[in-house]
């Protein structure tokens, strides 16, 4: 069978709370963030009926307690879609989200279904990372990793040492530049209306959750110099330059190009192709390089056919790496991270790759000349995904023009 073309007609997400007792999900559930990002995409898009969502796919590293139970299914059955309507789980950690896309869009792809919903959350703050987990001891008896491996910060203080031209200054460089870009997004309203406002119950009662709680548009590279460094005495991993502990889910809508043709929809993006790689563990970050080369080669496309790059930025070291490897302009190219990254806004790990396609596909639709983009991240346990996207605003309509 010839693979059909897969392209995704909107994305919405949940503001990203702060992980913990003060963030404003502290008392509501993950998979009521995920039936609202759900009901959302259905509402802006009326032609699409809920009866014709045929599956339904969600990213979720701690799949237990609120984000169990096959989340896919849950949040079918919560949102309203019909009976009919498949759906599954998946966990690839940090890119969770993404490969929910990348699995629905398979699918669509292969004839399986037509129409589909994929997204990703992590409520950090009832799951803290690793926090249940319960790592197979032969991983440290056998050193099959170093015990680096299982600490995030640590895989970034590594990439440091791998790197040793890229310093704590420059780190906390980009971390100002990605903080002011998101300051510029939202005086802009850009931020707003890639989020759904949810009213939650909090400690202070009723609120409308309808902001990232991170962002820190005040944050200078002095104020970050006095910052400690968690990870390692003398280090250069902070929480200025580290995305932070979040809970937030993102989703998007994705359908087969003849449905959308069929339905009268605007596709904004479709997509050309995917990959997954990986790397030692310690190193985890590195991750989206390897993945990135094996998804240029694949498609024959170059870096320099990428018009928009979104790269999550789980740590400002990883993304320098990245930047130094595909000679991208430090701290700032235009074509990066045009509207900030997780270090401003957060990173509520699965919740974190649909939030990068929602940028992109934003940013295609400002940048009608960019042909093609970029969404990557890196992911624990040392794996890297990349997935390249062909913009359809190009003539401002929704569809390509053609060359
Ligand atoms: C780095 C990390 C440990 C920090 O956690 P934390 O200590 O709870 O973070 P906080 O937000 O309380 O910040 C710590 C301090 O830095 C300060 N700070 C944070 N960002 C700042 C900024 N941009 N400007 C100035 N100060 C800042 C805070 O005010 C706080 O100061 P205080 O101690 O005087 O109150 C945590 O965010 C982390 O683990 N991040 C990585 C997450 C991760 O691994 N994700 C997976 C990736 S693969």
């Amino acid at each position: 069978m010839k693979a059909r073309d897969v392209v995704v007609v909107d994305g919405i997400r949940t503001a990203f709370g702060r992980a913990g007792e003060k963030g404003c999900f502290w008392l509501t559930r993950a998979d009521d963030m995920v039936v609202r990002v759900i009901r959302e995409l259905l509402r802006r898009n009326p032609r699409v009926k809920a009866e014709m969502v045929e599956e339904n796919v969600w990213g979720a590293t701690t799949q237990e307690g609120d984000q169990g139970l096959t989340l896919g299914r849950t949040s079918a059955l919560l949102a309203g879609l019909p009976d009919s309507c498949s759906g599954f789980s998946v966990d690839r950690m940090c890119a969770g989200g993404l490969t929910a896309v990348t699995a629905a869009a398979s699918e669509i792809a292969l004839g399986a279904c037509d129409i589909a919903i994929a997204g990703g959350v992590e409520h950090m703050g009832h799951h803290p990372m690793g926090a249940t987990a319960d790592p197979n001891p032969r991983f440290l008896t056998e050193k099959l990793v170093s015990e680096d491996a299982l600490v995030m910060g640590k895989t970034a203080e590594n990439l440091h040492d791998m790197f040793p031209e890229i310093t704590r200054e420059m780190a906390d460089e980009y971390a100002v530049h990605s903080q002011r870009k998101t300051a510029r997004a939202y005086s802009e309203g850009i931020i707003q209306k890639m989020i759904v406002p949810m009213t939650v119950y909090t400690r202070e009662g009723w609120m409308v959750a309808d902001r990232d709680q991170q962002p820190r548009p005040e944050t200078t590279l002095e104020s970050l110099r006095t910052l400690k460094t968690p990870f390692r005495a003398q280090g250069r991993v902070t929480a200025g330059n580290a995305s932070g502990l979040n809970d937030g889910a993102s989703g998007v809508l994705l359908m087969s190009a003849d449905k959308a043709a069929e339905l009268g929809v605007v596709p904004k993006m479709r997509l050309v192709g995917y990959a997954y790689a990986g790397v030692r563990p310690e190193i985890m970050g590195y991750g989206p390089i390897p993945s990135t080369h094996k998804i240029l080669q694949r498609t024959g496309l170059t870096m320099e056919d990428m018009g928009i790059i979104e790269l999550n930025e789980a740590f400002a070291v990883q993304c320098i790496v990245f930047m130094k490897e595909f000679g991208l302009k430090f701290p700032d190219d235009e074509r990066f991270n045009a509207l900030g990254g997780a270090v401003a806004f957060g990173h509520p790990l699965a919740g974190s790759g649909p939030r990068l396609a929602i940028h992109l596909m934003h940013l295609f639709g400002e940048r009608p000349r960019a042909r093609y983009g970029l969404t990557a991240l890196c992911v624990g346990l040392g794996q890297g995904g990349s997935v390249i996207w062909e913009n359809l605003q190009m003539n401002g309509s929704g569809t390509r023009s053609e060359e």
